[in-house]
Parts: structure tokens; sequence; C-alpha cells
């Protein structure tokens, strides 16, 4: 989780530097391109570096013997990681598709486009944004099981020092 974190603050930093170009940010502001450079820092970068850290924490924090399960650990993974692929994805292709249609003119230089033309031809990026963005709260609701049942049934981690061993000077 830590590795595609940092896959992602390579990718929004790369990008919002991009799009802070007079050239560039004038087709993508308003677009879903700001909401896709968003998403992708904040769910891929400061979302997966939380998740990554809670299952670090809380096994340590509660003093428990491991985290409940991993395989529901390598779950979360993939349904974060192509949950947040998707959702990133779609909102380029759209925010780049709307920025281009409000700005074509015909040979009049009149607007061809209205804006629901764009709303409609967004649609399909609309739903798999809502896919990617349903499987990565998917994958932190089974966060939120693992860690409860971390702390509510995992064993205590015994004591290092249980035979009151006590090291030489
Ligand atoms: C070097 C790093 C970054 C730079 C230079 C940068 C730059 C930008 C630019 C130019 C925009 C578009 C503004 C517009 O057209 O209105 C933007 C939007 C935004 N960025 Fe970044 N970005 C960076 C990294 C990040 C990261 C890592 C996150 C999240 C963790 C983030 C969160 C946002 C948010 C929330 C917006 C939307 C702001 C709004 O529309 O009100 N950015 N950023």
């Amino acid at each position: 989780m830590m590795v595609v974190s940092i896959g992602f603050y390579g990718m929004s930093t790369f990008e919002g530097p991009m799009m802070s170009i007079k050239a560039v940010n004038s087709l993508s502001h308003y677009t879903d391109w700001t909401i896709g450079h968003v998403h992708s820092g904040a769910l891929g970068w400061n979302g997966m570096i939380t998740f990554g850290a809670l299952y670090f924490l809380t096994p340590r924090l509660w003093n428990r013997e491991g985290l409940y399960s991993l395989k529901l650990v390598s779950w979360h993974f993939w349904l974060a990681t192509i949950g947040i692929v998707l959702y990133a994805a779609s909102m380029w292709v759209s925010g780049i598709m709307e920025g281009l249609m409000w700005r074509e003119v015909d040979a009049n230089g009149f607007l061809v486009n209205a804006f629901a033309d764009t709303v409609a031809a967004k649609f399909p990026m609309y739903v798999v944004r809502a896919a990617g963005g349903l499987m990565f709260l998917g994958g932190a609701l089974i966060m939120a099981y693992n860690l409860y049942m971390t702390v509510k049934a995992q064993p205590v981690k015994a004591a290092v020092n249980a035979n009151n061993f006590v090291p030489a000077e």
C-alpha cells in the first residue's frame, strides 16, 4: 500500500505542476480533470499511505499478535488499487473530453456543443467513476471490519520478558 501510495504521490505531484501551466489549465480548469487530480492525490496518495499506517499501527497500539486477517488486507489492497485507477483514468478521459467539447467552435466562431451535450457524453465515464469509487469504499469498509476484529478477537501479544529474564549488565 505504501508503494502504491508513493506511485500516486509521484503522479499527482507531476500532474499538479503540469496543470498549473497556463495553456494546460485553460483546458483543465472547471473540468473533471481537476477532480481526477484531486482524487489521485487524496485517495491514491493520502488514502493508501493512511491504510498502510493503520495496518501497521493497530496491532502495535492494542498489543495484539498481528492483524485479524491478511487475506482481507489483500482484498482491500486490490479493491483500492483497481478502484482508484478506474476513478482517476475515467476522470482524465471525461475531463479532457469536456474541455475540448467546450472550446469547439464552428467555421463562424459559434460554439458547437451545449453544456448538456458534454454532460450526456460524460455518462459512460461516470459509470466507471461510480464503480471505481464503490470499490475503493468497499475496501475501506473491509479494513474497518478487519481492524475492529484485530482489537476484538486477536490474542494479546505475550510479554517479551515473561520469564523474569534479567539481561546482563
Ligand atoms: C506539486 C504538487 C501539486 C501541484 C503543483 C498541484 C497543482 C494543482 C493545480 C494547478 C490544480 C488545478 C487548479 C484549478 O485549475 O483550479 C490543482 C487542483 C487541486 N489539487 Fe493539486 N497539485 C499538486 C498536488 C496535489 C496533491 C498531492 C493533492 C492531494 C493530496 C492535491 C489536491 C488538489 C485539490 C483538492 C485540487 C482542487 C482545488 C480546487 O479546485 O479548488 N494536489 N492542483
